[in-house]
């Protein structure tokens, strides 16, 4: 039985001897997840949250009984604190990312329980990741939830199923006291399936957990009167050195690293928004999850497992190894914590298990691997590093590459990479080698989402690897050492709110489970240099697409194969906006190819920059012709020019197996609205207080996003919420996101955006 202790705390970010016996009259009333210090978007000090806090928690032991034995459980808290119960101190604890249980059963009572902990949240250099620069915030608080767990005497914990592709399956767990009677029984969609006395035995012909169809059982054991359930997967999971499999099928890896990091809050989501990135990521169509640097939350695992999704974990670190002991043994405790915490999701493939881009250390990493291995004989191991040829400890070689600084090459050769006879895994690409923040030109957006395309398709090119996860899946805050010095990193695919740039649409566009079209390009002649359209590309998983210019059919444009010749769906390139377009009879139909396309040059890229063989071309035309100047640009201005000329419209249709399945249009902009998007209309307290993401966007006539859009909102709130962050907004890049939270009040809340163009009321419950 648990009883969660989230709401109600009192806190005051200070620390007095005093507060041990009571709280001072300015604490806070709080509720966890919990951080010590909300930050704004950007630009702020980050010693701001780095020092001591008191928090406090009265409460009463539901159905009290002495003879239990009482666990209080800690999520997770930032960073190490002193922890009273009924004013014994029950210990000091370094959570970091780690979850802490303490026994208090022996001081623990009925009514009245006192439970205070004095939070230092200050960076301790001898306790990963601290010791030397760190490229994420670690902010401070207790930000995962927080639980008494009422169980018998005697019970079991660290419960871990581990089930195969051919029904074996095989039951893990710690006991503490004396058991006498275990049960086993395996539960499919709730109906007893099989029942044992023994841990090991063998179901026949499992529904198997794959990414398609990631069906959990549930094990329940009996062990004397204590009944426990966990959820748990068969599948077999290999990295080979010919690449990775899953129930011994390949697949190609491609995914996204995770940094747990929301705005004004950091690391203190609750449940509700920790599953929101799991679906996020799912529906990008990725099939891989680094949790880089860290192990994450429990919510995030589950609904990996849920969705079918596969994660590589990792310790807390980042290039620093200490040398000093306490921080060599706070390195192995992160090994065990995170193999226990995490072993029995089916989602896990692989435990990270030395710090990210660290050098070689053979007595830290060896400890490491066998630690790791001890606790879960199934799992592989993985070392991430950024240089070739490092000692390889681990089972797979982890490595970030960045070789990709241009559009020409993706990836290293792999067997450049490491000599060993071992599967690789890119773990990392891109990042700081061309970042971009949601509200950069369109031009340099366009660029790097060809450049994840560019890294992809090297992947499939060296078949041997597993392979790649991209740098990374959101913005993250950083220290001020990096990224462009107001404390973001904007290096995701989605911005710190989890909107998208360009670059997410590559990663969709490699799934074929829903269509994708997004054109890299706002088609504005004025927002490209000497009025042109320059590049103009396509992410998309349609077969081709048609592309109409003011309604008429232009032409028909298939994917880049010549660039992009491995990956599934590469971007399409339109290099023709004249095309059928032009149908003047004065010329033969070689010739009106051969304008078109001259023409369409010189409108993507400017007059300036033909090629000598087109100008040669264009000259023999208008020769033949009698061609003069004002023609030829009658010719130019009735069916390129629009920069201040008449406006143009363009639309795309994507055809997939030769039907239409999604299309886009970009017109003028002429009439603006706002759109609201929720994924529900509810937030529902549970463990915790819920949050709910408000997606406020600017939109034109035709639904286009207008990214230079910067207006401020004002957003006011009725009934039992707040908005995190504050009240007043600006859009970021045309859009933003406000996260409503509530607290244990029940009812009818409401949420009015005051904008430029009106008031737009957003009526929620809360449950
Ligand atoms: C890597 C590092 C990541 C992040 C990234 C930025 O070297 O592993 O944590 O800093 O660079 O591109």
């Amino acid at each position: 039985m648990k009883q969660s202790l989230n709401f109600n705390w009192s806190f005051i970010f200070d620390f007095k001897k005093e507060y041990l016996t009571s709280m001072p009259e300015n604490s806070l009333k709080v509720n966890i997840p919990h951080v010590v210090k909300e930050v704004p978007y950007n630009y702020f000090d980050e010693k701001c949250y780095q020092g001591v806090s008191t928090y406090e928690k009265i409460f009463d032991v539901d159905h009290f009984d002495k003879d239990k034995t009482y666990l209080l459980n800690f999520g997770a808290f930032m960073l190490q604190a002193d922890i009273y119960l009924n004013n014994v101190l029950l210990g000091h604890f370094v959570s970091l990312y780690n979850p802490i249980s303490i026994d208090v059963s022996k001081f623990i009572k009925e009514k009245d329980n006192r439970l205070v902990v004095v939070l230092d949240s200050k960076e301790d250099p001898l306790l990963p990741p601290f010791g030397y620069a760190v490229d994420y915030l670690t902010f401070g608080g207790i930000y995962r939830e927080v639980e008494l767990e009422i169980l018998p005497k005697s019970y079991i914990k660290n419960i871990y199923v581990h089930g195969d592709i051919s029904g074996k399956t095989q039951v893990y767990f710690d006991k503490v006291g004396t058991i006498t009677n275990f049960k086993y029984q395996v539960l499919e969609d709730d109906m007893v399936l099989f029942e044992s006395n023994g841990k090991g035995f063998t179901i026949e012909r499992p529904r198997l957990w794959s990414l398609r169809d990631p069906y959990l059982y549930t094990m329940r054991i009996f062990a004397d009167d204590e009944i426990y359930e966990v959820k748990y997967g068969y599948r077999d999971v290999k990295f080979k050195r010919d690449g990775f499999y899953l129930n011994r099928e390949k697949v190609k890896l491609i995914g996204l690293n995770r940094h747990q990091l929301y705005p004004f809050v950091g690391p203190a989501m609750p449940k509700s928004m920790q599953e929101d990135d799991a679906i996020k990521l799912k529906e990008l169509g990725v099939n891989i999850i680094r949790t880089s640097h860290y192990p994450q939350s429990e919510h995030f695992l589950n609904k990996c497992d849920e969705l079918g999704l596969l994660v590589i974990d990792e310790i807390p670190g980042w290039q620093h190894i200490g040398k000093e002991d306490r921080w060599r043994e706070q390195y192995y405790e992160n090994v065990s914590s995170m193999v226990l915490k995490e072993r029995n999701h089916p989602c896990l493939v692989a435990y990270g298990v030395r710090i990210d881009e660290s050098m070689d250390d053979h007595d830290l990493y060896s400890k490491g691997n066998k630690l790791a291995h001890n606790l879960d004989p199934y799992r592989m191991t993985i070392g991430v590093r950024n240089v070739p040829n490092s000692e390889l400890l681990e089972d797979i070689y982890g490595y970030n590459d960045f070789t990709c600084s241009d559009l020409k090459v993706g990836l290293k050769n792999p067997k450049k990479v490491t000599k060993e006879k071992a599967p690789i895994l890119i773990t990392e690409y891109m990042g700081h080698m061309r970042p971009n923040k949601p509200t950069s030109d369109i031009e340099l957006q366009r660029h790097v989402a060809l450049r994840h395309a560019r890294v992809i398709d090297d992947c499939f090119k060296y078949d041997t690897l597993s392979g790649c996860i991209g740098w990374c899946f959101v913005d993250y805050y950083t220290h001020v050492d990096f990224g462009t010095g107001d404390h973001i990193c904007y290096h995701g695919v989605m911005d710190m709110y989890r909107n998208k740039k360009l670059s997410a649409s590559t990663y969709e566009a490699q799934q074929d489970i829903v269509p994708v079209m997004e054109i890299l390009s706002n088609l504005r002649p004025g927002d490209y240099q000497e009025a042109t359209y320059q590049d103009i590309y396509i992410n998309t998983n349609c077969d081709y697409v048609l592309l109409y210019k003011n309604e008429e059919l232009v032409g028909s444009f298939v994917p880049d194969k010549k660039h992009y010749k491995y990956m599934k769906h590469p971007p399409i390139y339109i290099d023709d906006i004249m095309g059928q377009t032009f149908n003047d009879d004065r010329f033969n139909e070689k010739e009106r190819k051969n304008i078109a396309k001259i023409f369409s040059y010189a409108g993507i890229y400017g007059f300036g920059h033909l090629p000598l063989n087109y100008k040669l071309k264009m000259s023999m035309i208008a020769l033949k012709h009698h061609l003069n100047w004002d023609q030829i640009m009658e010719i130019w201005n009735k069916h390129i020019s629009s920069w201040g000329g008449k406006a143009l419209s363009f639309t795309f249709k994507g055809i997939k197996n030769n039907k239409s399945v999604i299309e886009k249009s970009v017109y003028p902009s002429l009439s603006f609205h706002y759109e609201v998007n929720t994924p529900r209309k509810e937030l529902i307290i549970g463990d915790t207080y819920d949050v709910l993401p408000i997606q406020v966007r600017f939109l034109d006539q035709n639904n286009t996003l207008m990214n230079y859009a910067s207006r401020v909102i004002e957003v006011s709130t009725s009934g039992p919420i707040e908005i995190i962050g504050g009240n007043t907004h600006s859009l970021l890049n045309g859009q933003i996101t406000l996260y409503v939270r509530s607290s244990d009040i029940k009812g009818k809340a409401k949420v009015t955006i005051k904008t430029d163009l009106g008031n737009i009321e957003v009526p929620l419950t809360v449950k």
